[in-house]
C-alpha cells in the first residue's frame, strides 16, 4: 500500500515495434487502472539486452516507448513512468533473487525455450534469468497487480513462488501479486496466423498492427487478414481468424461478442474487415499525433525521467534494504 492505495507495477521491452496486441492487452488496461491503483509503469529496458540491440537505436526506442506510454493516456505526475536502468534495485533484487530460484524451474518457461530457439547464436544467462528479473521488478514495489497479457502469466506464477518461498524463510517480507487479464484483448492473434500470437518479430509485417501504421497500411493489412469460408461473424473456436477480428473490435469498442455479432448478422467478411480497420486507425491516429508532439518536448521528458526515476528509487530502495537485512547483509555505515 502507499497513501492507502493498492500497488500496481507493469512493463513492456521497447525491443522491435509495438503492437496491436501490446497495446490493447497492457497499455489500455493500465490507462483504465492508473486512477485507482498506486502505479509504477516500467520501460524495461534491462530485459531487452538479453537480445543484442544496436545502442543508437536502442536509446530512441527506450525513448519512443516512455513517450507512448504518455500518449496512450498515463499522466506522469500520477504514475511513476521511468526507465527500468535508472533504478538500481531492480538488478539487486534480482541477483538475491536468483540464489532462491531452481534451475528446474527456469528450464520449464515457455518464452525462454521460444527465444532460444529463435537466438540459438546467442542463448546467454541472461535470456535463461530473466523471469527472475521480472520477479524482481515487481516484488521491489509490493506489488498487488499486475496487468499483463496471457503470454506473461507463467512468469506470474513464477514471481508468486519465488515470493512465497522467501516469505516462507524469512517472514512476511514480499506482497503476492495478482495478475490482472483484460475480458477482451489478452491474447490477439496475428492476422495471417490466426493460431498464433501476434507479436513485434513476425517476419510477415503483414501479420502484426504496428503503432506506427498509418490509417492506409491499417486498413489493407485488415483487408487482408485470414478468415476462413463460414460466411459468418461468430465468434467461436471453428472461426480463428473471424473470433481475432471480433475480439480485437470488442476491445476497441467496449461491445460485448455478442453485440458485434448482431451488429455484423448477415454482413459479408469485406464490410467486417474494413469496420474494424477503421476503428484500429481511429482509436490510433490520434495516439500517434499526441506521441510525436511529446517526443519533441525533450525537456519535458527529461524532468519526467528524473523524477520519476528518484521516486522509483525512493520506493524499491525500502523493500530492497527490508531484503538485505533479511538475507544477513551488514548494513552500510552512513
Ligand atoms: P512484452 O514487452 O513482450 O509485452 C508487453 C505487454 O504486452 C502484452 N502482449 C500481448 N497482449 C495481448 N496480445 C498479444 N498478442 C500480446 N503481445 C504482447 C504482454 O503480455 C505484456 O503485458 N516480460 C515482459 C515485460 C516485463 C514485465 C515485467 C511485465 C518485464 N518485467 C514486470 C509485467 C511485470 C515482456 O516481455 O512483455
Amino acid at each position: 500500500m502507499i497513501d492507502n492505495k493498492k500497488v500496481l507495477f507493469s512493463g513492456m521491452q521497447a525491443t522491435g515495434c509495438l503492437t496491436l496486441g501490446n497495446y490493447l492487452g497492457a497499455l489500455q488496461n493500465w490507462v483504465k487502472l492508473s486512477d485507482e491503483y498506486e502505479c509504477f509503469y516500467s520501460v524495461v529496458d534491462l530485459h531487452s539486452i538479453t537480445v543484442r540491440q544496436d545502442p543508437a537505436e536502442f536509446r530512441q526506442k527506450a525513448k519512443n516507448l516512455l513517450a507512448l506510454y504518455i500518449a496512450a493516456g498515463l499522466d506522469p505526475e500520477k504514475n511513476c513512468i521511468y526507465y527500468q536502468s535508472h533504478v538500481s534495485g531492480h538488478a539487486e533484487l534480482a541477483w538475491i533473487l536468483n540464489c532462491f530460484t531452481y534451475m528446474g524451474e527456469l528450464n520449464r518457461m515457455t518464452q525462454f525455450k521460444d527465444k532460444s530457439a529463435k537466438h540459438a547464436d546467442n542463448i546467454n544467462a541472461g535470456l535463461f534469468t530473466y523471469p527472475v528479473l521480472m520477479a524482481a521488478d515487481i516484488l521491489l514495489y509490493q506489488t498487488d497487480v499486475v496487468p499483463v497479457g496471457i503470454d506473461q502469466l507463467q512468469h506470474l506464477e513464477l514471481t508468486r513462488d519465488i515470493a512465497q518461498r522467501f516469505n516462507s524463510i524469512y517472514g512476511d517480507v514480499f506482497t503476492i501479486p495478482e495478475p490482472f487479464i483484460g475480458k477482451t484483448g489478452a491474447k490477439i492473434m496475428s492476422l495471417q496466423d490466426p493460431l498464433k500470437k501476434m507479436s513485434k518479430s513476425d517476419e510477415n509485417p503483414n501479420a502484426s498492427i504496428f503503432l506506427t501504421d498509418d490509417r492506409d497500411t491499417i486498413i489493407r493489412k485488415f483487408k487482408r487478414a485470414v478468415t476462413d469460408s463460414e460466411a459468418m461473424i461468430k465468434h467461436r473456436e471453428e472461426q480463428p481468424g473471424v473470433s481475432n477480428l471480433i475480439e480485437i473490435y470488442s476491445a476497441c469498442t467496449g461491445k460485448s461478442f455478442e453485440e458485434v455479432e448482431k451488429e455484423f448478422d448477415g454482413k459479408g467478411y469485406g464490410d467486417f474487415k474494413l469496420a474494424v480497420g477503421e476503428t484500429v486507425a481511429d482509436m490510433l491516429t490520434p495516439l500517434q499525433t499526441r506521441h510525436a508532439e511529446i517526443l519533441k518536448d525533450k525537456a519535458y521528458l527529461d524532468g519526467i525521467v528524473k523524477k520519476n526515476a528518484e521516486k522509483a528509487q525512493y520506493f524499491s530502495n525500502k523493500t530492497l534494504r527490508k531484503v538485505q537485512k533479511k538475507v544477513g547483509f551488514n548494513e552500510k555505515v552512513r
